[in-house]
């Protein structure tokens, strides 16, 4: 029996490149070695967006088609959509009381999304509400629910992890063995930078590619790329290392990576053909991920039969796990 896997995103925005090297080739190799949930986590997506409900709906498909257009492979990937599985937030409300709201408050992710919070809306701390300080409580029951072993997270995430295991150690405690502990494994080991040099490519940064972007968006955004601020004149040798516009030649244009290095130093290429380069590099990466998405968006039936097959199993492991649960608590009065 292969282990299970389980992982969510948030449908709050479409995949980037950041995704793409981070994320999404991990999931690609995960897929064929485990039984693999993903989760498109509109419940938890609202926590931050409760006041946009159409946000959150509008990019559940639009996240799933992003995945699907990376390749993951649906007859290998339950896709589910987490407010289909009531499950989750009943098992939710049974942990909330094992863990303690300072121990949210000192959980580093939660602590850093505050402080972030506080930077965009003032120190206001009623800013902070009930349903966002217990999202890791409700990531332990998605996680939980479908017993996943392994976790495929970013580093940011590790620390709702540590909760989790924390939570399933405290229920397992008291109320018996029912949950095994899972384990993380780092799924964005590579972080990519953004156009503009930043350490993360972020949508809220302003420095992404989207894998949807067109080929017009595209060419501007690698226009406006960060270079080798001292070259001046064309035939000025100059310094890749810190030049954006290399820095993704490395990553879709492996194939030429080598000359435009050289020539870069040796002064042998402009600035504009070596972005017109990449430009053209870039186009032959995505347009197969494009054209797969494209096949998705002309058959929308199927992205919507995906989720359903996806839901309908996702729901059956959570119901027999939900089983087991309420007997050993004790709440099963059937
Ligand atoms: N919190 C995760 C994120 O923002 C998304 C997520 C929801 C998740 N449920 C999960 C990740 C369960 C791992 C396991 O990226
Ligand atoms: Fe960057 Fe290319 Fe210009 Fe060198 S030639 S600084 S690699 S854009």
């Amino acid at each position: 029996m292969k282990k299970t896997i389980l992982t969510g995103l948030r449908p709050t925005g479409n995949l980037h490149l950041g995704h793409l090297f981070g994320a999404g080739e991990s999931y690609l190799k995960l897929q064929d070695e485990y039984e693999f949930f993903l989760e498109i986590a509109d419940v938890q997506g609202l926590t931050d967006n409760f006041n946009n409900p159409e946000k959150v709906r509008k990019n559940v498909k639009e996240i799933t088609m992003d995945l699907l257009a990376i390749g993951l492979d649906p007859k290998k990937v339950h896709f589910f959509i987490q407010s289909k599985i009531p499950e989750i937030a009943e098992l939710t409300v049974f942990y909330s009381n094992l863990v303690t709201v300072s121990r949210l408050e000192r959980n580093p992710t939660v602590k850093a999304e505050i402080a972030q919070k506080k930077e965009l809306f003032g120190n206001n701390g009623e800013s902070i509400t009930y349903g966002f300080l217990g999202y890791p409580v409700s990531q332990a029951a998605d996680i939980t629910i479908f017993d996943g072993e392994v976790v495929p997270v970013g580093e940011d995430q590790l620390p709702l992890l540590e909760q989790c295991r924390e939570i399933v150690r405290k229920f397992n405690s008291i109320y018996g063995e029912v949950f095994k502990e899972p384990t993380a494994v780092l799924s964005n080991t590579k972080r990519i930078k953004g156009l503009d040099g930043n350490e993360k490519m972020g949508k809220s940064l302003g420095n992404a590619i989207f894998l949807i972007d067109s080929e017009e968006t595209i060419s501007n955004k690698i226009m406006n790329a960060i270079t080798d601020p001292n070259k001046i004149k064309k035939d000025d040798p100059a310094n890749p290392e810190i030049c954006m516009v290399y820095y993704y030649h490395k990553l879709v244009n492996k194939e030429n990576v080598e000359n435009v290095c050289r020539e870069c130093k040796g002064g042998d290429r402009g600035c504009v053909a070596c972005k017109k380069e990449l430009i053209n590099a870039m186009n032959n990466f995505l347009n197969p991920i494009k054209e797969r998405r494209k096949f998705y968006e002309e058959n929308e039936q199927i992205v919507t039969d995906i989720l359903k097959d996806g839901t309908k199993i996702a729901k059956q492991r959570a119901e027999n796990q939900m089983k087991k649960i309420k007997e050993a608590m004790m709440i099963n009065y059937d």
